[in-house]
């Protein structure tokens, strides 16, 4: 058992702060608003609801338990006393993460690890010098307690036993860790979801197909493939002389960076701006956000174990 800090209780931060709970870590947790800290305790007991209805987390976990294990505090110094871990989830501003990681050189333990959820940023010239040697990221994907991914990147000075530690840390708690040689903005899952993302958006924009159709297209087509074979698996499977031949042909030329988007311009603009508004591409308005995300989280669940029970393609080339 390890003791973790988490600054920062948003969309990320409270759900971390349940994954580390889960793993048997003890969590102090923390966020500047008062409010965003209160609403936290709602929001993990929610999700944990939904983990132990689906099998997902041990039954005695109750509210009770939960609240032992992840406690709130409102000053950062208390939050950090005797952290071993601290997770960094505030907003994804270099100036709010700068002032943040002074504040905490200032008030954390001199040995403890500081691991960053940046999503797009190279925190590491942030970091104060003497924490350097313990500065790295562990990126996470929403919502936490369910997709298992981790990016981690060592900052420039990291100590490979900090990393070390971190990534045994997230095995032991059944996610994945992948280790990146080098930092790069979007991680790799990221990155290859904002070039589906372009590719999508250009195709709404000109008119090629619907949302229902886009969605049709992945969810029957790409996706079935997807977990089993990844992207570099199923290269395998197709054969590669077809991938040389379909690069050689120039048949494909990527969506150019615009910066915008004509049909998200105005589907934003016009109030829709995704489930939490009850409209996005699609119109989610009959229902509650939280009825949503537990259907999502639900449906997750279950394809998780399932996935769990058939096993991936990656590491089946050795074994048989
Ligand atoms: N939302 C995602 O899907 C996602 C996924 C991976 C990584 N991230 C990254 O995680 C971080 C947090 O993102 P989020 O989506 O949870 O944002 P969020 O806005 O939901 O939460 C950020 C919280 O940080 C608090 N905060 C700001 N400054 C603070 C400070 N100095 N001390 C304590 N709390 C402070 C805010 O009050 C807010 O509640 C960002 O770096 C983001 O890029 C987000």
């Amino acid at each position: 058992m390890a003791r973790i800090a988490v600054v920062g209780a948003g969309t990320m931060g409270h759900a971390i702060a349940l994954v580390f709970a889960l793993g048997g870590h003890q969590v102090r947790l923390t966020d500047s608003n008062p409010a965003t800290l209160a609403k936290a305790q709602g929001l993990m007991e929610k999700a944990l609801a939904t983990l132990v209805a689906g099998g997902e987390a041990p039954p005695d976990w109750t509210s009770a338990h939960l609240s032992q294990a992840v406690t709130r505090h409102e000053t950062l110094a208390e939050t950090v006393d005797g952290a071993e871990v601290i997770v960094e989830a505030i907003i994804e501003t270099p100036e709010a993460k700068r002032t943040l990681f002074a504040e905490l050189d200032r008030l954390a333990p001199p040995d403890a690890i500081l691991a960053s959820n940046t999503s797009g940023l190279d925190v590491f010239p942030l970091v104060p010098a003497a924490r350097q040697r313990r500065a790295l990221i562990a990126h996470w994907y929403t919502p936490p307690y369910l997709v298992d991914l981790v990016d981690l990147v060592a900052g420039p000075e990291c100590d490979p036993a900090a990393l070390a530690t971190v990534r045994d840390m997230m095995v032991a708690m059944g996610k994945q860790p992948i280790v990146m040689k080098k930092f790069v903005p979007g991680y790799v899952a990221n990155r290859i979801q904002a070039a589906i993302g372009l590719e999508v958006q250009q195709l709404l924009d000109d008119g090629v197909a619907t949302p229902e159709e886009i969605d049709a297209a992945i969810v029957h087509g790409l996706a079935l493939r997807l977990p089993i074979l990844g992207v570099l698996a199923k290269a395998d499977f197709t054969g590669l002389e077809l991938s040389r031949a379909i690069l050689a042909n120039k048949g494909y030329t990527p969506p150019s960076v615009r910066g915008h988007s004509e049909t998200l311009d105005r589907l934003v603009k016009a109030g829709r701006t995704g489930v939490l508004s009850g409209a996005g591409y699609y119109d989610w308005s009959g229902k509650s956000p939280e009825a949503l995300f537990e259907a999502r989280d639900r449906r997750l669940i279950a394809l998780k174990q399932a996935l769990r029970e058939i096993g991936t393609m990656a590491g089946l080339e050795r074994s048989e």
